[in-house]
């Protein structure tokens, strides 16, 4: 019990310290979906890795390693999170950016190399690809969770989106749906929705 309140003291310390030293910069901000539910995230991650898929620049792995997570980065381009990374070096940042390794892996070219229950969590924000569901559900360890956000619906935005119940219909089977948000966006016809979901791999 007293290592379980301990667990919950240390948390809430690397909590705080994670929204007083967060990146500068609008974009570097973490996602507001993944602030809600870290916890939920870290608590089930049980010091696995937890993967940042199209990581962009770092934003959510930055924050996820402030809360003392090993966290992989993936995507085609790593240069953003490079240049992040040398800016932080300097900074009370150091230590969490230590916490990153960074993968260079073209999601729909190349080969998914992480091997069933190997992963204590994904991160998937504003990149969309169902195919990689799949090897979402192989690779995430029991009891683990999937955060998924797409991209924002405005302008024409909508053509990359999912079709209203793709996404929910693609997780359903292997996944308890804990937070579920759908808005339908573009022209009627197209059948585009937003997207936001917390989802934990059933045991
Ligand atoms: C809009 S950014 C999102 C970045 C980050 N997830 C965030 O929320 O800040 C999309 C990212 O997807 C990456 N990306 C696009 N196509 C990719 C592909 N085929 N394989 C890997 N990464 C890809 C881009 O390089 C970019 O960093």
């Amino acid at each position: 019990m007293a290592g379980n309140l301990s667990g919950a003291v240390g948390r809430r310390d690397n909590k705080r310290e994670a929204l007083r030293n967060r990146p500068e910069g609008p974009s570097a901000e973490a996602s507001p979906l993944l602030r809600r539910f870290a916890s939920r995230i870290t608590d089930a991650a049980q010091g696995m890795p937890i993967l940042d898929v199209a990581c962009g620049a770092g934003r959510n792995a930055i924050f996820l390693a402030q809360l003392g997570c090993a966290v992989v980065c993936i995507d085609r381009d790593l240069t953003k999170l490079e240049a992040q990374l040398l800016r932080l070096k300097d900074t009370p940042l150091r230590p969490a950016s230590a916490r990153l390794t960074l993968t260079k892996l073209n999601l729909i070219q190349d080969s998914w190399p992480f091997g069933p229950c190997t992963v204590g969590g994904i991160i998937n924000v504003h990149f969309y690809s169902p195919a990689l569901f799949p090897l979402f559900k192989n690779s995430l360890a029991l009891g683990s969770y999937l955060l998924f956000e797409t991209i924002p619906g405005c302008g024409g935005n909508y053509v990359e989106l999912p079709k209203a119940g793709e996404v929910r219909l693609a997780l359903g089977d292997a996944f308890h749906l804990e937070f579920y948000r759908e808005a339908r966006v573009g022209p009627a016809r197209s059948e585009a929705a937003t997207v936001r979901l917390l989802a934990r791999k059933r045991c």
